[in-house]
Parts: structure tokens; sequence; C-alpha cells
């Protein structure tokens, strides 16, 4: 497996796993070992690079079981200082937290597999292929089974841009329905988007 020339081998990925097996419950570590199969499933479709997305997904939620006190002793130790929006939603601190946990801790320090991670909760407009990928493979994974996982995994394997349209269209209606703020990020994920699609 190459990562930016680096030989990333199968030692070090049972080395990631058995990580994964420390930090997470038993269910959010199937949840990632899922979410890198499909990343890499989806990066071979959509034309990203297939070990950098299986990378992304079986790291992306590395601190998704983080105690309160370690999120904040990582964003204070990389200087990171969250938004008001991002404050309020403690779902969305595993992704910023997980993004630096793999760069200083595991010493990942290829942008686009780090910056794919930052992303996967909120996505952002313009997004890399690997953000696309992992974003997505987060809704298709193999262990989904909410309500309208069968209409995502037939968008995915169709079209990348009608798959993101809908993923944004529901969050942003989820969050609607809860009366929770929506992360900027989101919004313009959304905006672009839509604007892709009628080609402006
Ligand atoms: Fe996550
Ligand atoms: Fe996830």
């Amino acid at each position: 497996m190459l990562i930016d020339g680096e030989f990333i081998n199968s030692k070090i990925i049972d080395e990631y796993k058995s990580l994964l097996m420390s930090r997470l419950d038993e269910k959010r570590y199937r949840h990632s070992l899922c979410v890198a199969d499909e990343a890499k499933r989806l990066a071979e479709i959509y034309g990203a690079d297939p070990c950098k997305a299986y990378l992304a997904g079986l790291l992306h939620d590395i601190t998704k079981n983080a105690t309160k006190e370690e999120h904040f002793c990582i964003f204070d130790a990389f200087g990171i200082t969250l938004s008001d929006v991002e404050k309020n939603a403690q779902k969305l601190w595993h992704a910023i937290s997980g993004a630096a946990y793999v760069k200083h801790f595991l010493n990942i320090d290829d942008e686009e597999t780090v910056s794919a991670i930052r992303y996967h909760t909120t996505a952002r407009a313009d997004m890399t292929k690997l953000q696309s990928v992992l974003y997505l493979a987060d809704f298709t994974s193999a262990d989904r089974d909410y309500e309208d996982v069968d209409v995502m995994r037939k968008l995915v394997d169709k079209s990348e841009d009608e798959a993101l349209l809908y993923a944004l269209d529901y969050t942003i209606k989820e969050l609607l329905e809860k009366g929770a703020a929506i992360h900027p990020d989101t919004v313009s994920a959304y905006n672009f988007t839509v604007l892709k699609g009628k080609n402006l």
C-alpha cells in the first residue's frame, strides 16, 4: 500500500487495527473496517487513490469514543479553536480531533488523507475526490442500516454528485427537524453541489 511514496504495509494496518480496537467500542470498530472497505470501493469507481481511501476510512472515527477531556486536550495541544456551531455539536468534534490525532500522533503527513478525515462529518464546498469518497462511504458502509440507506447505496454507484446532494439534503433535513444549527461547511457543500448540478 503506497501513501505519498511510502509503503504502508499490512503490519502497519494491523497496528492501526489494534489501536482502533483499544480506542473504540466493538460496533464502532466494525464500522471503521466497513467504511475502509467501502471507501476503497468508491475510490476505485470515482478515481481517487484506493490505498489512501482505505486508510482514511479505517482511521476516520479514531477519536469517536474519546472523552470530552481527551478532545479538549487535543484541541489545546494543537491550537484548535472551535466555532460556536462546533462547540454546540459534540458529534462534530471527532472529525476535528481525529484529523489532528492521525497527523500528530500517528505521523500521517499526507494532507489529502488528513483532510478527508477532517471533513468527513460536515463535508465542505468543492471537496477533493478523497474527501467525497470518505464522506459518502460513511453513509453507505455495510454496517449502516438507516431508513434511506438503500437509496444512498444505489446513488453512490450511479453518480458521485447525485449521491452527495442526497446525503447533504438528508443531513440538513435531519438537523432542521431537530432544530439544530447547520455547520457553514455543510451549507457551502450543499450550495456548491446544487449549483454544480445547474452548471453555474
Ligand atoms: Fe465520524
Ligand atoms: Fe463513521
